[in-house]
């Protein structure tokens, strides 16, 4: 999984993973732990159109809101003026070729893993979210929740330089944030954070 943790050049941090696997609950905490920015690539888009992820996809259809989310990778890229920062994408980001290519340079890249089960728990409590996300197919939440779990997890462990489990509903996030802390220590990403942040 760490294999190439060194070849990174990006100065951000990417969290990848599915809905429910707390990339913006740990993104946000793990941001304010290392004096970093936080963003997300789903606010980008909104932000952008202003338009919820889930109009947007019932007016223009998934691979209209497929587009606008490589046209936010593509800008946060060109943005070289960008403070380093946690940027938080939507689950299914990774699923473009392209897109993958511009995580990689974006910087270091921290897969959230979660399995379906207590996704498919916190995506059901999570009201507000549901509301603003848009379902991904005619299947039940449940069979949806599982298919793409299984679809996208071999593309989130190519991809990802590090692996970290959140699945313990029982585990604060600050716990989970101090795991990703210290797996990040040994990375030359974040020796080179510490010396941009001395410089
Ligand atoms: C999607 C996940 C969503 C959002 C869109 C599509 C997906 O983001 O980008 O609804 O394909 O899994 P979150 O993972 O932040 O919920």
């Amino acid at each position: 999984m760490n294999a190439n943790i060194e070849s990174t050049c990006g100065k951000h941090l990417v969290l990848i993973g599915y809905r429910g696997s707390g990339k913006s609950t740990v993104g946000k905490d793990l941001a304010r732990n290392l004096g970093l920015d936080f963003l997300d690539t789903d606010n980008v888009i909104q932000e952008k159109t202003g338009r919820t992820i889930r109009e947007i996809f019932a007016t223009s259809g998934e691979p209209a809101f497929r587009d606008l989310e490589s046209e936010a990778l593509e800008q946060l890229l060109s943005q070289e003026d960008l403070a380093p920062s946690v940027i938080a994408t939507g689950g299914g980001i990774v699923m473009r070729e392209e897109n993958r290519e511009c995580l990689k340079k974006l910087g270091l890249v921290i897969w959230l893993e979660v399995s379906p089960i207590t996704a498919l728990q916190r995506i059901s409590q999570d009201t507000f979210t549901t509301e603003q996300r848009p379902s991904l197919s005619d299947d039940s939440l449940s069979d949806e929740v599982h298919r793409m779990i299984a679809q996208r997890t071999p593309i989130y462990e190519a991809l990802a330089n590090i692996r970290i489990t959140n699945d313990d509903n029982h585990m604060a996030t600050e716990a989970v944030v101090k795991t990703t802390i210290e797996q990040l220590r040994t990375s030359s990403w974040y020796s080179d954070l510490i010396k941009q942040l001395d410089s």
